[in-house]
């Protein structure tokens, strides 16, 4: 894989995104900086989009919010005529303030609260249901317009355990042989309209898992409508279109899944008679992970007997998917992008844990304090998933298109990591 394609670029050995120097932004907004590419997102959107509407036109996409819940990147998504897939309320309130209608929010959770289904019919956005007892306690609200159940289709993916969401050990979902009687029960209870749900897992780049689990969810959408008389007005197959992170990575070919994955879908749907729904896709990753890099400064260089250490100012409080997944982010030093590969660094944070490391044993042009890092592909589940622990501030987000840019989030302030908190009065 080329690293250098849009919206990164190398000029001269430096480091320029989206048309805007690296070591710019960061003298003008300090570190560690979210810096997310607005071309890029909606290229991605277009991408995917025109690819899977070639095969099947009727494909709705979501975006999952929880890869970037930023406002800035919901509205160009949603401008973009972008659905969205939900995980809490939260995310939904968050979604309906950015500009989506409810008919255009869809809200997939696991264990949800009866305040939580209350606030979902309030919002009225469609629900996918992860357990029948949700079912009953959402009929003790109310007759939903629409019901949707997540099957868990016994075949799961991902680029870790952690994120494998199906088969036998996952907690999601309901399983095939409990589908009939749960839509039955939806159907006899009022409810008139009818999807069905799945999601395998995460950062998955080859097409089969999805073309062996999607085989499966239609045949279990086969068996309620021959049971229930039951017909499905959408197919959601969830996420997990998968990115490369590292440079000997292919991208996924869309073209290869559309022929994989779509092609046996429409002939299932001929085979089963369940005509033509629309195909829900619910991606987080594949639209928002490469529009985006971290820029953080090497702030410590420690040379010991046995290693060498870049000491950066982001840690796993700012990007915690290192630790979590042992995943590979690429690190570029941003001024020194034709500079030989010198030296092999651990690439470390400010937290005090030994866990705290952006990259372990990596080849690195010689590094000097005051370098500037840009670690890429970090616009998925990178801010989202950042703290504050040892009380540093979460970092800025900044929005970068054709050369401007503008500030997206604000860093977080010692006042915001305080203002929550109170000293009882007998202190
Ligand atoms: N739909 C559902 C129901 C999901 O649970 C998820 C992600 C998605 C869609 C979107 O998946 P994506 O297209 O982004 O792979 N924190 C992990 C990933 C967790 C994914 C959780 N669910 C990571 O950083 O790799």
């Amino acid at each position: 894989m080329n690293i250098f394609t849009s919206p990164l670029e190398n000029r001269k050995g430096k480091l320029f995104f989206d048309g805007v120097a690296a070591s710019e932004l960061a003298e003008k907004y300090d570190t560690p900086l979210y810096v997310i590419s607005e071309n890029r997102v909606r290229d991605n959107y277009r991408r995917v989009k025109t690819a899977l509407c070639a095969a099947y036109p009727k494909v709705d996409i979501h975006y999952a919010a929880k890869a970037n819940t930023n406002i800035a990147v919901l509205k160009i998504l949603e401008s973009a005529g972008c659905s969205l897939d939900a995980v809490s309320p939260g995310e939904v309130a968050t979604a309906l303030r950015t500009g989506f209608t409810p008919q255009r929010i869809l809200f997939t959770g696991t264990s949800v609260r009866n305040d939580e289904l209350k606030a979902l019919v309030d919002f009225g956005v469609e629900i996918n249901l992860d357990a029948t007892t949700q079912l009953e306690r959402l009929l003790k609200i109310t007759v939903p317009q629409s019901v949707s159940f997540r099957i868990n289709p016994a075949i799961g993916a991902g680029h870790h355990s952690h994120v494998v969401t199906a088969g036998k050990e996952s907690k999601f979902g309901i399983w095939e042989n409990d589908a009939p009687a749960a839509y039955a029960r939806a159907k006899e209870a009022g409810v008139k309209r009818f999807g069905i749900h799945m999601h395998i897992g995460a950062g998955i780049l080859e097409p089969k898992p999805f073309a062996m689990a999607l085989d499966k969810l239609l045949s279990v959408a086969a068996d309620v409508r021959k049971k229930t008389g039951i017909e499905f007005e959408f197919i959601d197959m969830g996420g997990g279109l998968g990115v490369p992170y590292k440079p000997s990575e292919n991208e996924l070919d869309l073209k290869l899944f559309a022929d994989t994955v779509l092609e046996p879908f429409k002939k299932n749907l001929a085979k089963y008679g369940l005509g033509q729904p629309t195909l829900y896709l619910e991606l987080g990753r594949y639209l928002i992970c490469d529009a985006c890099v971290l820029l953080t400064r090497v702030n410590t260089i420690k040379i010991t007997p046995h290693r060498k250490f870049a000491g950066t100012d982001a840690g796993f409080n700012t990007l915690i998917r290192p630790l979590l997944y042992n995943s590979y982010h690429h690190i570029l030093a941003t001024e020194k992008l034709n500079n030989s590969y010198a030296g092999i660094y651990d690439i470390t944070g400010p937290i005090c844990e030994s866990g705290d490391l952006l990259a372990k044993e990596r080849p690195m042009p010689v590094l000097e304090e005051g370098d500037l890092l840009a670690v890429m592909d970090a616009g998925a589940y990178g801010f989202s998933m950042s703290s504050p622990y040892n009380s540093r501030p979460r970092a800025m987000e900044i929005l970068v298109r054709d050369g401007q840019c503008a500030i997206v989030r604000d860093r977080e302030t010692l006042e915001d990591m305080l203002c929550k908190q109170h000293l009882p009065e007998w202190l």
